[in-house]
């Protein structure tokens, strides 16, 4: 925060000016004098910012006011305090409703400029102070918003959108290194051409590439005064940006201990374009943007280690069904052909892509909950007792609690595993769902399912023939199975798809 010190002095009278000067400087401030307002500004646009305008009303060229005017669209936080006599003290009273803060009547006493001055110090002081908590708040209810998202591509475009709005841009991207370090790809974006909002961009030809490359923040007030930049620039229409890296504060973090090879140390940049309004970006949205950055890496590195567990966590529970198979030889196997059966069905059917990515995933979980049931019920040959009937019959909702707090399956996946042994005329379990109630792909499974284990030769009795089976499920159709569904395996069976 700049120190609350500097003042400018105008006055076209030689003698007022350097009185003024004295007084002030007498008095620990900063103070420059200017003897009219064309000179004022320039000195306004020198580096280091000014507190008080301490201006005369009557000069010649340009009066006060309409160096208050001038000064303050490029300075809205100028304090303008105004020196009049009493010929004009019914301008100055007007003045000081327009926003002048205040004013002093010539001839002045030392104890009145003194009161002027302290009283706007500590507005200048109090409106900084609010700023800058505002300022504050505002990037702490980011950083909570931040944690609370646990998914990239939601974290993404919060991370833009926020960053947009702390500096007032209206363009901006997000890009991610890519896995190699070789590369750049847009991840977000507001305000881009379509063709540009899933560009790719070499490292060494862009802008975002320097600043990834370097680590480093590139603030630019007007690309036209930077030559070297405008050769890597692929958009020349927005003068003013900022770029800031989001970056591992370990070149570790958030990498398995199994990955060994080097990996960029920048994960993504931030970049922002076009200040609303046409001005240009400052120190301090940079400021507030690098904050941003920090919070926004920290929080992308977490989200990935979720959900790298969850898959780890995914890939265990799928190993445990298997294993739960290899146990037994008769049902080895299983979950992979169930699998293979409802994919070639469900393909025949026309399903989406995505219902088979669901259909994959799901059904090699489909009987997990069976790991809560004994080897000795599972295996047995004999009858089952009504409690180890009971013990079966709980596997999918065993499955579906197992499965439920993998936030990487969607409830689409999570309805298939409890939902498989359900049956079209609600005589099956756990919920008894009937008909529509039951989703189509859970219709499938329930069909391969049953398929395989007519298919295999089971503890207790030989497998079936191709004729029994089609049989059992056309005997079975709009009853146990979807009549659709039933059609299809038939056909594939009858077709030997599925053998
Ligand atoms: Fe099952």
């Amino acid at each position: 925060m700049t120190v609350a010190n500097r003042i400018l002095v105008v006055d076209d009278e030689m003698v007022i000016r350097t009185l003024l000067v004295d007084i002030l400087t007498e008095e620990g401030f900063d103070v420059e004098s200017a003897e009219n307002g064309r000179e004022a500004l320039s000195m306004l646009a020198d580096p280091g910012e000014f507190v008080i305008l301490f201006t005369d009303i009557m000069m010649p060229e340009m009066n006060g006011i309409e160096l208050i005017r001038e000064a303050r669209k490029d300075y809205p936080d100028l304090i303008p305090i105004i020196m009049t006599g009493f010929a004009t003290l019914e301008t100055a009273r007007a003045a000081v409703k327009e926003g002048v803060y205040d004013y002093v009547l010539k001839p002045f006493s030392l104890s009145e400029i003194k009161l002027a001055v302290t009283n706007a110090i500590e507005r200048y002081s109090l409106s900084h102070e609010n700023a800058r908590l505002r300022e504050i708040t505002e990037l702490f209810h980011i950083s909570e918003s931040l944690a609370s998202i646990h998914e990239e591509q939601r974290l993404l475009d919060y991370v833009l959108h926020a960053a947009l709005e702390r500096v007032n841009a209206e363009r901006g991207s997000l890009m991610m290194t890519t896995e190699d370090g070789r590369a750049l790809r847009v991840a977000a974006s507001v305000g881009l051409p379509v063709t540009e909002t899933h560009a790719m961009v070499d490292m060494g030809s862009s802008i975002s590439g320097w600043v990834a490359e370097h680590a480093e923040p590139l603030l630019v007030g007007n690309i036209h005064d930077n030559p070297e930049l405008i050769a890597m620039s692929r958009n020349l229409s927005d003068r003013s940006f900022i770029s800031v890296p989001l970056e591992r504060k370990d070149p570790r973090d958030g990498l398995p201990q199994t990955v060994t090879v080097d990996v960029p140390r920048v994960i993504a940049v931030l970049n922002v374009n076009a200040k609303k309004g046409g001005g240009e970006f400052s120190e301090g949205d940079l400021k507030i943007l690098s904050i941003v950055a920090n919070h926004a890496a920290a929080a992308l590195i977490n989200v990935r280690l979720i959900e790298d567990l969850e898959s780890t966590h995914l890939a265990t529970l799928q190993s445990m069904s298997l294993v739960l198979e290899a146990k037994d030889a008769y049902t080895s196997g299983h979950s992979e052909r169930v699998r293979d059966y409802s994919l070639l069905a469900a393909r025949k059917m026309g399903m989406s892509e995505q219902d088979i990515e669901i259909l994959r995933v799901g059904a090699v979980l489909h009987d997990v909950g069976k790991i809560g049931v004994s080897d000795a019920v599972l295996n047995k040959s004999g009858k089952l007792t009504s409690e180890e009937w009971e013990a079966i019959r709980r596997h999918p909702s065993v499955g579906y609690d197992v499965l439920r707090p993998v936030r990487t399956l969607a409830p689409e996946h999570l309805q298939l595993i409890r939902s498989h042994h359900e049956r079209m005329d609600g005589q099956g379990y756990p919920d008894g769902l009937d008909g529509d109630n039951i989703p189509p792909l859970t219709r499938i499974i329930a069909a391969a399912d049953a398929y395989d284990a007519m298919a295999s030769t089971r503890a207790y009795r030989r497998a079936l023939s191709t004729e029994e089976i089609v049989g059992q499920i056309a005997e079975h159709a709009g009853t146990q199975f979807d009549p659709d569904v039933a059609r299809i395996f038939i056909e594939l069976i009858e077709s030997g798809e599925l053998s």
